[in-house]
Formats: C-alpha cells, sequence, structure tokens
C-alpha cells in the first residue's frame, strides 16, 4: 500500500467519480439552508437532501462531493479514540435515482483495491440484519469471503439523521491488527475499540423520515455514500490517530510549541493535546 497526504486522497477521489460520469460539487457551508431539523451539516448528503426527495433538480443525477462536516454526537470520544472528530471531511458519491447498490458497491471497491491499494484481506463489510441483496453483490463483485462480511442492526446500518432521506446502509471496514484489538473473542467490526476502523458508509437511501415516526418510500432509489477523509489518512500513512496525518499534525507540533507540553510522551497529556487540536480545527471552520 502506497503512503498518501490527504490532499491526495481527496483528489483521488474525486477524480475516480469524475471518470465514472459524476458531476463534481464543492463542499457546502457548514450552516443548513432551509433544513430546521439541523443545527450544523453534518455528513455529505445532508445538504443534497433536496435532491434525494425530488424538491430541488441537481445538476447531473450522480454527483460527488467533499463536505465539511460537524459532528457533535462524538463529542466525548475526541482524543480518546483513534477515529473521533467533531471536525472532519466526508468524501461522497451520490446517485439522485441513478445508479443503485451494485454500481455503488461495485465502485466502492474498485477504488479501494485498484486506486488505493488497500491490501483485499484487510477489508470486512457490514450489512443490515436482512439485506440480502447487498451481502450477496459483495460476494458476486468482490473478493470478500463470506466470514469477512457482518450483519449488523439498526444502530449501526441504518443511516437517518433528522428528517428526510434514509435507508439501511453497507460499511466497509479496515482491520488494523490485533494491537489495536480490546482482546474480546467476539471483537468484530461495530466493536468499539480501533481495530476495525469503519472507513466507508454506502446507503442504500430509499426512505423518507416523516416528523410522525413513519417512513414512506421515496419516489426514487438512490445512493449516499460517506468515507472520512481523515480516517483514510490514518490507514494510507500507518499513524496511530486522525490527528497525526500529514494534514492536521502540524496543529499538534504548534500546540507543543506554545504549551511547552511534547506529544507522546503521557497518554492524558496527549489526549488533551487531540481535544484542542479537534476543537481548534471545529472552530476555526465553524467561524469561516
Ligand atoms: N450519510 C452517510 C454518513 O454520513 C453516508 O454518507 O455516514
Amino acid at each position: 500500500m502506497k503512503k498518501m497526504g490527504c490532499n491526495e486522497i481527496r483528489k483521488a477521489f474525486s477524480d475516480f467519480f469524475e471518470s465514472k460520469e459524476h458531476y463534481i460539487g464543492k463542499s457546502s457551508s457548514l450552516i443548513p439552508k432551509n433544513d430546521k431539523s439541523l443545527l450544523l451539516i453534518n455528513s455529505g448528503m445532508a445538504p443534497l437532501k433536496n435532491y434525494f426527495s425530488g424538491v430541488e433538480v441537481p445538476p447531473k443525477n450522480r454527483m460527488s462531493t467533499v463536505q465539511k462536516c460537524i459532528r457533535t454526537g462524538d463529542i466525548e470520544n475526541v482524543g480518546k479514540t483513534a477515529r473521533h472528530g467533531t471536525f472532519f471531511e466526508m468524501m461522497g458519491n451520490f446517485s439522485f435515482g441513478d445508479y443503485f447498490k451494485e454500481d455503488a458497491i461495485k465502485w466502492a471497491w474498485e477504488f479501494v483495491t485498484e486506486h488505493l491499494h488497500i491490501p483485499e484481506e484487510k477489508i470486512w463489510v457490514t450489512v443490515y440484519l436482512d439485506d440480502d441483496e447487498a451481502r450477496d453483490l459483495w460476494l458476486k463483485h468482490t473478493s470478500i469471503p463470506a466470514e469477512r462480511i457482518v450483519r449488523l442492526g439498526k444502530d449501526d446500518n441504518f443511516w437517518e439523521i433528522g428528517l428526510g432521506p434514509c435507508g439501511p446502509c453497507s460499511e466497509m471496514y479496515y482491520d488494523r491488527g490485533e494491537e489495536y484489538g480490546c482482546g474480546s473473542p467476539d471483537c468484530k467490526p461495530g466493536c468499539d475499540c480501533d481495530r476495525y476502523l469503519e472507513f466507508w458508509n454506502l446507503v442504500f437511501t430509499q426512505f423518507d423520515r416523516q416528523e410522525d415516526g413513519s417512513y414512506p418510500a421515496l419516489e426514487h432509489k438512490n445512493i449516499d455514500t460517506g468515507m472520512g477523509l481523515e480516517r483514510m489518512g490514518c490507514i494510507m500513512q500507518d499513524v496511530d490517530n486522525i490527528f497525526e496525518v500529514d494534514t492536521i499534525r502540524a496543529i499538534i507540533d504548534e500546540i507543543e510549541k506554545i504549551s511547552g507540553v511534547k506529544y507522546g510522551e503521557d497518554h492524558n497529556k496527549d489526549v488533551s493535546i487531540r481535544i484542542i487540536t479537534d476543537h481548534i480545527r471545529a472552530t476555526s471552520f465553524m467561524i469561516a
């Protein structure tokens, strides 16, 4: 696996989906427009909800973006785990009534194995409980063996946030090895420890969550995928956590200079430095 900087990964993602005839859109502001169900943009799909529901016409029925996101729900984990940040960039490809599960799965596999050159044996996949269709597509179009496909429930494999477009999902994980694991015999994708790192969520957006809690079907089926840039950087650069990737590490270095505290010598101080790093990024982008 070749080392890749975060700027290279971002570009490789956009170039790949451009080659698959996607319109390459810009990141929207972190402040949602006309969406009272969200305080801040938390995913690539959030600013595109009206394209999924058909209220607005997209520039093209397949699109790709790298979206700035804030996710406050994970704030207590920031700095403590390898993978959580309140601010991150989400690379995504979207289909508005165009391609569905089959192409989404095929392309995800192609990008990860042929463009990022992630070793196939390190990849695990999850599918929603009874989504046999997704499981069969993974088996048919990729070399992933059945024993590395795990079924998970609504908490992990059903994407919904606020109201509107939502649906079951299938996630790709990278096995970082036993040294990152919790040692439990049940440790597998979905475990809270840092061994299996979820890096790409493929959502099969087909329902429209209403205020009354119902889930009517959307007029057409869609795709919404999201890959965390910093998590992919962590994998491609083989560093311990998302704050040590090439584009973020400079903030840690600056905090060391200002505080006089050395990173990497004391666990609790490292957690604090990572929290400060995260909050500097999040507040800078929110202000901007
Ligand atoms: N909406 C999904 C997520 O944010 C996939 O993009 O994980």
